[in-house]
Parts: C-alpha cells; structure tokens; sequence
C-alpha cells in the first residue's frame, strides 16, 4: 500500500463537494458550494452546467492546495447526480443549453405515450428501468427536438451525464461514461453480455450515437487533467454514480446487502452480485460496478424526495431556520398527532412511479404545531422506506438489516424511527459521507493501492447499530395513517 491522497469530486443535486482522502480512508480536508436550483416552471428543473463546472473546480483546487500541491495526490475519484444531462460543443467544453436535472418531469407526457406504445416491457428487459421521465434518454431525446441549437452545432454537440462533463472539462476532450452512471439513461442494455449503448433503445428516444460518450469501467486509468488545472496532471481513476458509490462506500459487496442514502432523495440499493435482478414490483435493476469488464448488479428503490423536503420546510415555507432543528422539534412531541406529509413534490418515484402526483399534508386540526409538521416530514422517510422494503419484500429481496447514509441520518431520531417502522437493525457508520468514500475507494482500487473493492473496504471505519424498539400497534396505526395518506395522493392523481 503506497502513501499519498485521494482526491474526490462528488457533485450532488443540491451542491457540489470536494474532498481529500488518505488511502487510509480518514477525511483529510472538504469544501462545498451549493448549485443554484432553476425552476422555470412547475416540473422542471435545471442546473447550469457551467456552474457546475466552475464550483468543482474550485472546490477541487481547495483540496489539492489542502494537499500542498498535485504531486501528493495518487488518484481523482469522481461521483455525480445521476441521470442528469449535459449538452455541450466539443471545440469549447461550454455548456450549449441547461442541464435537465433527474428531477425534472418534462417528458412525462412522452414517456406516457411510449407506455401506451406497449414499449415499458421491451424498455424494462433490456436496461432494468421503467419508462419514467426521471433516466436520461427521454430528456435527451426531447432537447434534441426542442432546442435548435443542438442540432445546429452538428458533429460538434457532446451529451452526457454529469460524471462525463466533468471528466471532458477536467481533461481537454476524453469523452467516456462509466457504467453505473450508463445505466441510468435507458439507452444501454444492462446485461452481463452487452456492450454499450443499444441501438434499438437509441432509436426509441431519438438519440444519436455519435453525440454520447464511450462507457468505461468504474475503476481504472481513464486518463490525467489538463496540467494547467491543478498545476500538474493528477490521473482520474476511480468513477461511479452517487448511488452505486454509496453502495461501494457502505461495503455492499456481498449479495443481500443493503443501503439507504438520504440525500436530496432517498435511494436504497441491495447488492445483487453478478445476476442481473427482475423486479415485478416497479423496482429498478441497475448496475452496481463494472470493473476489469465484470458487472455486478443491484435492485433500486428510488424516492424522489428526502433531504430536500427538510429545505423546503427551511427555505420556502420558512419553518425552521437550520435543518437539525427537526430532530428536537420530532422529540417535542409525544406523536405525529395525526399529521402525514406524503413528500411528492416532484412526483413519485418507486414503487408508484406518478410522475403526476403532487404533496400533500393531511389531518390538520388546530392543535397541530410546527413539531407536528416537521415531525410528519422526518416519519415520511421511514414510511418510504417501508413501502419499498414491502416491494423487496414481494420481490423475494427482504431486507435484514440496513446500512444508512447521507446528511440527514446525522439525526438520531430519524435514524431510531427507521429500525423502528422498518423492524429491523440500522446501521450508521460514523462517517456518513458514505457516496465520497465509494469513489475514493474506486479510486484507489484503479491506482492499484488496494487489489480489489474487499480490500478497500477497510477505509469504511465504525458503524453504529440502532435496534428496532416499536410496539407493534403503534407501528401498524402509523403504517396504516400513511397507507391513507398515500392513497389519496395517488388516488387524486389520476
Ligand atoms: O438519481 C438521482 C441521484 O443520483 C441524486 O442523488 O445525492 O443528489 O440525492 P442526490
């Protein structure tokens, strides 16, 4: 094992971090910026992708002067928002429109049609996903329609996810994609035999193939930055989606394992090993890694709306003035007096997949507080949760315990209410930017300072166990409040 730090860019929804490893996997150093949300009207969502760029950048060059200079910095890893698009022209690396982030629902109407068409079932076979406007393909397809300056810049116009600007910025013109972050725009069949993008999937949405990028592995030497970044070239070797790292971070590696990472929204995935899974429960198979060409698998439950509803409660409705103000507000009170906040602010995601449904907060009385409301919020991710283990569940895929992650498990009461409507042990490692560590993991995996993923395994650390202590009718009275709260959501929806 060789000395020197890992450096990892993890650009989320809601920010973008840098952060500085020691091969060990102690956090050295880490910066953050907060992206600027466009909302241009109801459903859509866009980020600027230069924007992006300028904070990784920066929030990168933070970390390698942490480091005192390139040269101690062994590998990059990179981590991404998934699914999000990015149009560019090749000559420049500049942004040519706004990304369309995962959360936007601009192509519902679309993928409704293509659903109509009998075209979920083929979609479904061949890349694990449904036919919902949250993967990219149908994003992609609709700009290409929609926004002339596209199609003008011919030849020159580059797509891609996230992890695939950042990597064309940072190097001058690689244009790749690992297979994780693939998986996720409906335009590559997942296969163990299958190779990169589908031609029938590309047609179906209208992608070109000469606009997207080489899908790569996960790990391995994919190429160094520009030396004028960073003041020498630092090799980029590690790359996977934010929640396939998270799965690598929270030490996943063995089939059934399982974990939730509470971000902006809260997705769970339970490692598969090299089969690829069927879901006939509306759950997502997606890839997990791909290293040396070998994928592993896992089957995905994902909630649109986790860490974002606590900012919404803090910036929009001016509720709280810092996020952990919920936990003590949840203490305050005795139980949720009736109060559901069923979070679909952005749709639905598994397993109902309404891309139409919209919020709602049900049984108020006056004698609800603010505690009551913030408290709804903070049970909303357990009742998620549940519905999704009840889909695994039904899947033959049962949880037996689950490993937790991301900002908002700090709080304790949330990650107790957890174990408790979810009856079964949770697991907290002591550092919960767990998405980070996967990459760096990646990372020094393609550096060759660990053999394989079990070995890097070692940099995850101490976790702590939370035990399910719930009587079992308080559980089923909550359960059957958000049962109802649900079904009116969806019910409306219609
Ligand atoms: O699929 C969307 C997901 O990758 C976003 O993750 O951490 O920004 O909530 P996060």
């Amino acid at each position: 094992m060789s000395g020197g730090h890992i450096l990892v860019i993890d650009e989320g929804t809601t920010s973008t971090r840098a952060m500085l490893f020691a091969v060990n996997g102690t956090l050295i150093a880490s910066a953050q910026k907060p992206l600027t949300q466009h909302y241009p009207a109801p459903g859509l969502v866009e980020h600027d992708a230069a924007e992006i760029w300028e904070h990784s950048l920066s929030c990168a060059r933070q970390m390698v002067d942490q480091a005192d200079g390139a040269g101690q910095i062994v590998a990059i890893g990179i981590t991404n928002q998934r699914e999000t698009v990015v149009f560019w022209d090749r000559r420049t690396g500049e942004p040519v429109a706004p990304a369309i982030v995962w959360q936007d629902r601009r192509t519902a109407d679309d993928c409704a049609a293509l659903k109509r068409a009998g075209q979920e079932s083929v979609v479904q076979a061949k890349t694990g996903l449904l036919l919902d406007p949250y993967f990219s393909g149908s994003k992609i397809g609709w700009a290409l329609k929609n926004w002339p300056q596209l199609s003008a810049l011919g030849e020159h116009l580059a797509v891609g996810t996230v992890e695939s600007y950042l990597i064309y910025r940072l190097t001058g013109g690689l244009h790749i994609s690992d297979a994780t972050n693939a998986s996720r725009t409906a335009l590559m069949a997942i296969g163990p035999d299958s190779g990169q993008w589908d031609d029938d999937l590309l047609s179906l949405f209208g992608v070109p193939r000469q606009i997207l990028p080489q899908v790569t592995d996960c790990a391995g030497e994919f190429g160094n930055t520009k030396a004028e970044l960073f003041g020498a070239p630092i090799p980029i070797m590690g790359m996977a989606g934010d929640q396939q790292a998270a799965t690598i971070g929270q030490a996943c590696l063995l089939p059934g394992q399982t974990k939730a990472t509470f971000g902006t929204g809260a997705f769970i995935l339970t490692q598969t090993g090299m089969i690829m899974p069927r879901s006939g429960h509306k759950l997502l198979s997606t890839i997990a890694w791909q290293l040396d060409g070998q994928r592993h698998y896992a089957l995905e439950g994902s909630v649109f709306v986790a860490g974002s509803l606590v900012q919404w409660l803090r910036d929009d409705l001016g509720l709280i003035a810092r996020a952990d103000e919920t936990e003590e507000l949840a203490r305050s009170v005795a139980d949720n007096g009736g109060v559901y906040l069923v979070p679909a602010l952005s749709g639905l995601g598994a397993p109902h997949w309404r891309p139409d449904a919209r919020g709602l907060i049900s049984g108020l009385s006056f004698s609800a507080k603010k505690a009551h409301l913030a408290r709804a919020a903070l049970e909303a991710m357990a009742y998620q949760a549940h519905d999704l283990k009840s889909a695994y569940a039904a899947d033959k895929s049962d949880w037996a315990e689950l490993r937790i992650d991301g900002g908002m498990v700090a709080n304790d009461w949330m990650a107790q209410d957890l174990a408790d409507i979810l009856n079964i042990p949770v697991e907290r490692p002591a550092f919960i930017e767990t998405t980070a560590l996967g990459a760096a993991m990646l990372a020094a995996v393609g550096a060759g300072i660990y053999g394989n993923l079990s070995e890097a395994a070692v940099m995850r650390g101490q976790v702590e166990r939370f035990e399910p202590n719930m009587d079992a009718n308080i559980r089923k009275n909550r359960l059957s409040g958000w049962a109802n709260a649900v079904g009116k959501v969806v019910g409306h929806a219609r």
